[in-house]
């Protein structure tokens, strides 16, 4: 696989099992960059990257603009609440400023699903899809796919529990199809309200024991209940949803010796997860947002045709061993 052949990365269902390896290997080469004491490529030098966010974001948005800036590109920020969105601007018409521009790249986050493959229908510069509605989140999926592989080399055969609100949940819909073309067992877990059995369609098995579920797990991927996009009440209460589905200081004790635990973020302490357990060893939480800044880096390098990095660095060192 030489590189992305695509203008765009919208969802991890039109990726192959090749181009989701290939962003994982260079992440690993940029990655290794952050421990250098200048941090940043001139891959990006004369391109523009916009990020242009309908809703709100801490990480994916942070993680895009310091790739940006690591590679050198000219970076500007569309901030929905200080935009003419607010005057009443459409969608096409903030799209066709931003053609006008000349911008290269474009980051969208949006409530509405398929948002950025609209966007990319209509502008040339290449779209990036950073969350649309509960459909997908593809860079979240690509990070965590990397960070699994990071610790366990590979994801074929190991048995990934994603725990939570499942039902609003975009990452839970990119995580599956990514650990599932990588060959991994996924189950769901968590109310029934929340994990509706129309995931079945994805191939994963569905649980409502936590307790049962989690001493077969190498992974545990815990999503945060989502108070925001919830219409009536899906769970009785907090104090019982942390009852029957957090990941307690007592439920850890039951996982296994070497098992991991991510989320995504922004984590709700004391409900789908306790205190000591986003701070134990095998926590891999901080990592998750570290490794999202190389994944990014990785799709924009990749989306500009760049050649595979690994294949470069082990013709460098070919080279230099030979003289
Ligand atoms: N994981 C994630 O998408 O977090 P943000 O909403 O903070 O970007």
């Amino acid at each position: 696989m030489n590189s992305l052949k695509r203008k765009d990365l919208l969802d991890i269902q039109s990726l192959s099992v090749e181009e989701i390896l290939l962003i994982c290997r260079s992440a690993k080469y940029f990655k290794d960059i952050f421990t250098r004491s200048v941090k940043s490529v001139p891959v990006l030098r004369g391109k523009t990257v916009c990020t242009l966010f309908y809703e709100p974001s801490t990480r994916t948005r942070l993680s895009f603009e310091l790739a940006a800036k690591r590679l050198s590109a000219d970076l500007i920020n569309f901030s929905v609440s200080t935009s003419s969105v607010v005057k009443g601007e459409s969608l096409i018409d903030t799209v066709h400023t931003l053609e006008a521009m000349k911008v290269d790249y474009i980051v969208m986050r949006h409530a509405a699903s398929m948002a950025p493959h609209f966007l990319s229908r209509n502008i040339k510069a290449s779209v990036i899809n950073a969350g649309d509605g509960f459909h997908a989140h593809p860079t979240q999926a690509l990070l965590d796919t990397y960070s699994i592989m990071e610790k366990r080399t590979s994801l074929d055969g190991l048995h990934i529990g994603i725990i939570g609100d499942i039902k609003h949940s975009r990452v839970a819909r990119s995580d599956i199809e990514a650990f599932k073309k990588l060959g991994a067992k996924v189950t769901l877990c968590g109310p029934p309200t929340l994990v509706p059995d129309d995931f079945q369609l994805y191939g994963v098995d569905i649980t409502y024991s936590l307790d049962e579920l989690l001493p077969e797990l190498d992974v545990i991927n815990l999503l945060r209940i989502q108070k925001e996009r919830q219409q009536g009440s899906l769970f009785p209460s907090l104090r019982e949803y942390h009852r029957q589905f957090a990941l307690t200081e007592e439920r850890f004790r039951m996982c296994k010796s070497d098992v991991i635990v991510m989320h995504p973020g922004p984590v709700n302490r004391g409900i789908e997860i306790d205190d000591s357990v986003v701070e134990s060893s095998h926590s891999i939480i901080n990592e998750q947002v570290t490794n999202g800044v190389a994944v990014r880096m990785a799709i924009f390098y990749l989306l500009a045709g760049g050649a595979p990095l690994d294949e470069m660095t082990e013709e460098r060192g070919a080279h230099e061993d030979s003289n």
